[in-house]
C-alpha cells in the first residue's frame, strides 16, 4: 500500500503541500501535527501545566484524540468534539510543541496513526513519520526551506487573515519551536537516512508540489 512520509520544520509549508500532493495523488492526507495541537489544546482547557509531563500524560491517557476526512478536508476531533478551527493560534501552537516533548503522549499519538495509516493509501505528514511513524513508507520526503523565509511566508499568512503580527516575533517563535522539535530526547526532527531532502526555500509552491511529485514517481517506478 502506498504510504508517503512527509517531515520538516515547522513553516515548511508541509500542510497545505501535503494537501496538494495527496490530492494529486488521489490518496488522502493525515496532518499528525493537529493531533499534538489537539492535545495542546486539551491540556490548556484543562488547566494542565504543559511543562508538567506527569499532568499532560495523565490527562493524554484518558484523552481521545481523533481525526476525520471530509470533503473540505482533515476534521481533527477532541473527546468527539470538532476542533479543527480552535488549534491554529499561536498559543496552541507552543503549547502543542510542549505536550510533543513526552514520551507518553508521543507513543499514544504513533500508535493511532499507525493504525490510521492502515486504513488506505495515504500520505503523512509530521515530524517522525520517517523515522517512527511509518520506517518501511514508500518514500520518505524531508521539506524544509530557510528559518527566514519560513518566517515570512507564516507573517503573511498572519497578515493575510487580517492579524496582527510582527516578523521579528514570528521568527523568534518559529525558531524556538524549532530548536524545542529538533532538540527533545524522544522522536527528535530529524530528516530520515533515506528521505529525500526538498529545500523550498528558492520554489514556488507549484514547484515544491512539481518537485514532491517527481520524486513519488520516480520512487513508484524503482
Ligand atoms: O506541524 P504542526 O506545527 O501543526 O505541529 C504542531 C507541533 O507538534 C509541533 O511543535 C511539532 C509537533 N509534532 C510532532 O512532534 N510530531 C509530529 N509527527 C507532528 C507534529
Amino acid at each position: 500500500m502506498l504510504n508517503i512520509a512527509m517531515d520538516g520544520p515547522v513553516g515548511a509549508g508541509k500542510s497545505t503541500i501535503a494537501d496538494a500532493v495527496a490530492a494529486e495523488l488521489g490518496i488522502l492526507h493525515l496532518d499528525t501535527g493537529a493531533m499534538y495541537r489537539a492535545m495542546g489544546l486539551a491540556a490548556l482547557r484543562a488547566g494542565v501545566n504543559t511543562r508538567d509531563e506527569a499532568a499532560v500524560t495523565a490527562l493524554c491517557a484518558k484523552t481521545e484524540i481523533g481525526v476525520r476526512q471530509e470533503a473540505d478536508g482533515q476534521h481533527t476531533l477532541l473527546d468527539g468534539e470538532d476542533v479543527t478551527g480552535c488549534i491554529r493560534t499561536e498559543e496552541v501552537s507552543l503549547a502543542a510543541s510542549d505536550v510533543a516533548t513526552y514520551a507518553g503522549v508521543r507513543s499514544a499519538m504513533v500508535a493511532a496513526q499507525q493504525r490510521i495509516a492502515r486504513e488506505a493509501p495515504m500520505l503523512l505528514d509530521g515530524r517522525d513519520i520517517g523515522s517512527r511513524v511509518l520506517p518501511e513508507a514508500t518514500v520518505k520526503i524531508f521539506l524544509t526551506a530557510s528559518a527566514e523565509e519560513r518566517a515570512r511566508r507564516r507573517y503573511q499568512q498572519l497578515i493575510d487573515k487580517g492579524e496582527r503580527a510582527d516578523y521579528d516575533q514570528v521568527l523568534a517563535d518559529l525558531k524556538k519551536r524549532d530548536d524545542q522539535d529538533t532538540h527533545r530526547e524522544v522522536d527528535p526532527l530529524r530528516a530520515a537516512d533515506d528521505a529525500v531532502i526538498v529545500d523550498s526555500t528558492e520554489l514556488s509552491f507549484e514547484e515544491t508540489v512539481a518537485r514532491i511529485i517527481a520524486v513519488i514517481r520516480e520512487a513508484q517506478h524503482e
